[in-house]
């Protein structure tokens, strides 16, 4: 779907959309409307339940007195909480709704709004923002879907005046869209398609926009010692990569250190020898939404350009059973030096993670470290598919996180770490074990993390319950979600870009 910006005047064809604010008050091109079409606007406001409110739509057909085939009324809610989150959610269901309607093209008639809190080409920037991220559509295997299936909407016209401001203010949000498109391809491919290598090549097209990418293989990884990674990898026929990727943007001197953000790329996890069950063992393809995240939000920043040096490491692995996988009881030696006794070759994320926590801090001394990861089912148990968990040995980094994701609807809920739940991983055979009992399952996850991160603040992102979504969301339809992107994108821009 193309989104454009122009003249703020009513077209002669197609679909037209205004908004309606709560209460049935019209706005002003909503009233212009309601004048042309002899008051049909104002019936059909007083005729049914639609009254403006932020979630609703209502349309007419062909109205008479008008040559334009539809007039879309959105509900903006109150003008004074309207601000660019509904903004986004409006523009996601006017998006929604007219690419099931038939119509190719349609224009967004943006008024300036009495109370609320955006200036009308903010309010277009941020309709267009949503109407894009809602338009999302993994499609690319559909061979036989029929034409009137597919979305019918072409182009959306944003109409607003002051349209060149509305068009900048849109593009760093488009390339912010283009990182979370980047990343629900990435989680949505299949296992046949995205494996490490297949990932990594993915990854290494962010040189096009500036990003430097480093690709270590299997004997790199090796040479170095990173054993708890590479017993993961080693029951599949596709061998393990790690990525890093280095987007380096802060002004020359200032603020060299970079952020850090590190990945679980899992692509696909049967368990290895410590074997799932085959219900629902299809989802495991996006095992590797941690690494989807990080690869898209590189590609945010850098599109956009952000002034920021930021850092991105992805640890890609396929963990399969066979007759050279790893066995319950093994004891593996990681990159820190520390040894793991593996139980179950199903907690295999955090060995992932172990050794690409170690590497970063390591080799780049980064300002800060966040790693994500689909790591455990006990967090769907928690929290659901709402929130994501938050587990993090600093509270001004986890403070962030999570004004950051509240702003972006990405919410955190953060998690207790303790001592007393880092009991539950000692071993009697090795410096530790990978899994606890069954209590507090991401929390003994978490500190197994912790080992391996030494005095940098640190955060762990548990996002194994919002990766993929069931359901459409105003903006997000189902599918990979990309959760993360939007999130790590604001706290960059919030807290650490030199503006
Ligand atoms: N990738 C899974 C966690 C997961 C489960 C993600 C469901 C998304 C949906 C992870 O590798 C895993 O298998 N974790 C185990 C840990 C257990 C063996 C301690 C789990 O959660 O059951
Ligand atoms: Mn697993
Ligand atoms: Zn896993």
């Amino acid at each position: 779907m193309d989104i454009q910006f122009g003249e703020h005047k009513l077209p002669k064809k197609g679909a037209v959309v205004v908004g309606v604010l709560a209460e049935g008050k019209l706005t002003p091109s909503a009233a212009e409307l309601d004048k042309l079409t002899g008051g049909a606007l104002a019936r059909a406001l007083a005729s049914g339940k639609f009254k403006g409110k932020k979630d609703q739509l209502a349309e007419l057909i062909a109205p008479a007195g008008l040559t334009l085939s539809r007039v879309v009324m959105a509900g903006l809610g109150e003008a004074r909480k309207l601000d660019a989150a509904v903004a986004e959610a409006v523009g996601g269901r006017i998006q929604a709704h007219l690419a099931g309607t038939g119509e190719t093209e349609a224009a967004v008639l943006v008024d300036k709004i009495k109370g609320a809190r955006l200036a009308p080409h903010d309010i277009a920037a941020s309709l267009a923002f949503g109407a894009r991220l809602r338009s999302y559509r993994f499609d690319k295997y559909l061979t036989k879907e029929k034409p009137e299936d597919k979305p019918s909407l072409k182009t959306l016209n944003l109409a607003v005046p002051a349209a060149a401001r509305a068009r900048k203010a849109f593009e760093p949000l488009a390339r912010i869209a283009d990182g979370i498109f980047f990343t629900r391809d990435l989680v949505s491919e299949p296992a046949n398609v995205i494996y490490p290598e297949s990932l990594a090549a993915a990854a290494k097209t962010l040189a096009k926009l500036g990003v430097e990418v480093e690709v270590l293989d299997e004997k790199a990884m090796a040479k170095l010692g990173m054993g708890a990674l590479l017993g993961v990898g080693q029951g599949s026929a596709r061998p393990p990569r790690l990525v890093v990727m280095q987007w380096k943007g802060a002004a020359r001197g200032k603020d060299a250190r970079p952020l850090a953000f590190v990945g679980k790329g899992v692509t696909f996890d049967t368990g290895g020898i410590s074997l799932k069950p085959a219900a629902n063992m299809e989802d495991m393809k996006w095992d590797m939404g941690g690494a989807g995240v990080v690869i898209g939000l590189m590609q945010a920043l850098a599109g956009r350009k952000a002034r920021v040096n930021a850092l991105g490491v992805a640890g890609l692995v396929e963990n399969m059973p066979s007759g050279t996988a790893q066995r319950p009881g093994d004891i593996v030696k990681s990159l820190s030096g520390q040894t793991i006794e593996v139980i179950n070759t199903d907690a295999e994320g955090r060995l992932v993670l172990a050794d690409a926590l170690w590497y970063t801090q390591e080799r780049f001394k980064p300002r800060l470290m966040i790693d994500l990861a689909t790591l455990t089912g006990a967090i769907i148990i928690a929290l659901g598919h709402e929130n994501a968990g938050l587990f993090s040995n600093n509270d001004e980094l986890a403070q962030r996180l999570t004004r950051a994701g509240k702003a972006v609807g990405e919410p955190l809920w953060r998690m207790p770490m303790s001592e007393e739940y880092d009991k539950a991983i000692k071993s009697d055979a090795a410096d530790m074990k990978n899994v606890g009992n069954r209590a507090a399952g991401s929390i003994t996850a978490a500190q197994f993390l912790q080992r391996f991160v030494k005095d940098v603040p640190w955060a762990h992102l548990d996002i194994a319950g919002v990766t993929w979504s069931t359901k459409d969301k105003p903006t997000v339809p189902k599918g990979g979600t990309a959760f993360g992107v939007r999130l790590l994108e604001r706290l960059v821009a919030d807290y650490y870009e030199g503006r």
